[in-house]
């Protein structure tokens, strides 16, 4: 659970990223692949190697959803219903992935927010994170 100040930091957080929205979410793919190969898998139908249009555009997208997300983390079940469907039953990942892009995206936070990345950052991005993955793992049960 979030406390009123962490939603806070959360927020004031994913806003500052958003302007980076495409830088953030291509490090964090590009981690996930390097780290845990068997995920780009779900990604063979596309051109997803460093620098590429896809990797990119991608990247952005996954941020930008995130970002949403972040703005009122009290609503992330309803804000995520079309991705839980589209990642549950269309697209069919196995919701341990969302750990893995969980844990690398907190690596990307880290590098990319600097001094901004203190403890409290830290603790609150990982809180956030594992919600927004733990909602999107709900349409499996
Ligand atoms: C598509 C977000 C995790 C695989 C998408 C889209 C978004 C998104 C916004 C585009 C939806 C659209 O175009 O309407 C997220 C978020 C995640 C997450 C926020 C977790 C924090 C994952 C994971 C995988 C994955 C862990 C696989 C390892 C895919 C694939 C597509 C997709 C294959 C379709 C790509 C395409 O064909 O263009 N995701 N996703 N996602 N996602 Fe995720």
């Amino acid at each position: 659970m979030l406390s009123k100040k962490e939603k806070q930091l959360i927020r004031e957080i994913w806003e500052r990223l958003t302007p980076v929205a495409e830088d953030i979410g291509a490090d964090a793919l590009l981690r996930m692949f390097a780290s845990y190969p068997g995920t780009k898998t779900y990604f063979s139908h596309l051109d997803i190697g460093p620098g590429s249009a896809h990797l990119s555009s991608h990247g952005k997208k996954i941020v930008l959803a995130i970002a949403e997300g972040a703005k009122d983390i009290s609503q992330l079940t309803v804000t995520l219903a079309p991705l839980q469907t589209l990642h549950a039953y269309q697209l069919r990942i196995d919701p341990t992935n969302f750990k893995l892009l969980s844990h690398c995206l907190l690596v990307t936070l880290a590098c990319f927010m600097g001094e901004g990345f203190t403890p409290e950052a830290h603790a609150a991005i990982d809180k956030f994170l594992s919600a927004f993955a733990a909602v999107l793992a709900e349409k499996y049960r």
